[in-house]
C-alpha cells in the first residue's frame, strides 16, 4: 500500500533513478540535418520497418503508466521513483521517431496494414500484475534495441544512425532495469506465474513472426531478413530466461518458495 513515508533501500534501483534523470536528452543533441542523403527507396523502407517501433514506443507509455501505480500500491517505491524516467525516455523516443517520419518525408504503414501490430499492443496490455507488464516491457526493449541497432548498423553516418544510437543508451537502462526488478521479484513468483511469463513470450515471438513477414518487402530493402531479425531477438530473449532462471522450477531458485 502507498505510504507516506516508505523506506528506499534499494540503492540499485535508487541509483538507475539518479541515472535517468541525469541522462535525460532533447532532440536537439541530433544533428538532423542530412535527410536527403538517403535514397527515396531507402527512406520509404524506413518509414515502413518503423511503424511497429513507433507504436511500441506508445505502448511502452502506456505500460510505464500502467504498471507504476501497482508499484506504489505494493509499496514498491524504487521501482516507481525509476519508472517514472522511463516514461520520459519512451515520450522522447516516440515524439523523435514523429519528427524523423516528418523529417524524411515519409509515412509509418497504415494500421490496418498492419494488423498483428495491434495485436501485439492488446496482448501486453493484457497484464494485470507488475511482474507481466516488466517481462512484457523487457521483450518489447529487446525488440526496440534489434530495431535500433539494426538501424545504427545500417545507417551510421545519418541522421537515422544517430538518432538510433542515442536512442539505444536509453534502451540500455530499461533493461537493467527489467534486471533488477525481475532477478528481485522472481524468487517469490510459483510456478504457474513463470509458466504464464513463458506463453506470454511464445505468443509475444508468434506475432512478430507475422509482421516480420507483412514487412519483409522493406525489410529486405535495408539488406535485412526477417528470420535473421527474430532469431537474434529470441536468441537475446532466450540468454535472459536462462540468467532470470525462467525455467528453472521455483524449489531450485529460491528456498522460501511457495510452489
Ligand atoms: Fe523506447
Ligand atoms: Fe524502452
Amino acid at each position: 500500500m502507498i505510504r507516506v513515508h516508505p523506506d528506499l533501500d534499494d540503492n540499485e534501483l535508487l541509483r538507475l533513478f539518479e541515472r535517468g534523470i541525469a541522462r535525460q536528452w532533447t532532440d536537439e543533441v541530433i544533428d538532423w540535418s542530412d535527410a536527403d542523403a538517403l535514397p527515396g527507396t531507402v527512406r520509404e523502407a524506413l518509414g515502413a520497418v518503423m511503424t511497429p517501433v513507433y507504436l511500441g514506443e506508445q505502448t511502452a507509455m502506456i505500460g510505464v503508466s500502467t504498471v507504476l501505480p501497482m508499484m506504489l500500491q505494493r509499496g514498491q517505491h524504487e521501482a516507481a521513483l525509476y519508472l517514472s524516467t522511463m516514461g520520459l525516455d519512451e515520450a522522447r523516443h516516440f515524439k523523435n521517431l514523429h519528427r524523423l517520419y516528418h523529417v524524411l518525408a515519409v509515412q509509418p504503414v497504415a494500421g490496418r496494414r498492419l494488423p498483428e501490430m495491434w495485436r501485439y499492443h492488446a496482448r501486453l496490455l493484457q497484464g494485470r500484475d507488475p511482474v507481466h507488464w516488466v517481462w512484457g516491457i523487457l521483450i518489447s526493449d529487446l525488440f526496440a534495441k534489434q530495431f535500433y541497432g539494426g538501424f545504427w548498423e545500417r545507417f551510421p553516418d545519418t541522421l537515422v544512425g544517430r538518432l538510433a544510437r542515442r536512442t539505444l543508451q536509453d534502451e540500455a537502462r530499461h533493461q537493467a532495469f527489467s534486471d533488477r526488478y525481475l532477478t528481485t521479484i522472481l524468487p517469490t513468483v510459483d510456478a504457474d506465474g513463470r509458466q504464464r511469463l513463458l506463453v506470454l513470450r511464445d505468443d509475444l515471438f508468434r506475432v512478430m513472426e507475422a509482421l516480420g513477414e507483412r514487412l519483409r518487402g522493406p525489410m529486405e530493402t535495408l539488406q535485412w531478413a526477417p528470420q535473421d531479425f527474430l532469431q537474434t531477438l529470441w536468441d537475446d530473449t532466450e540468454t535472459w530466461v536462462a540468467r532470470l532462471g525462467l525455467t528453472r522450477k521455483q524449489s531450485e531458485s529460491s528456498e522460501s518458495g511457495n510452489g
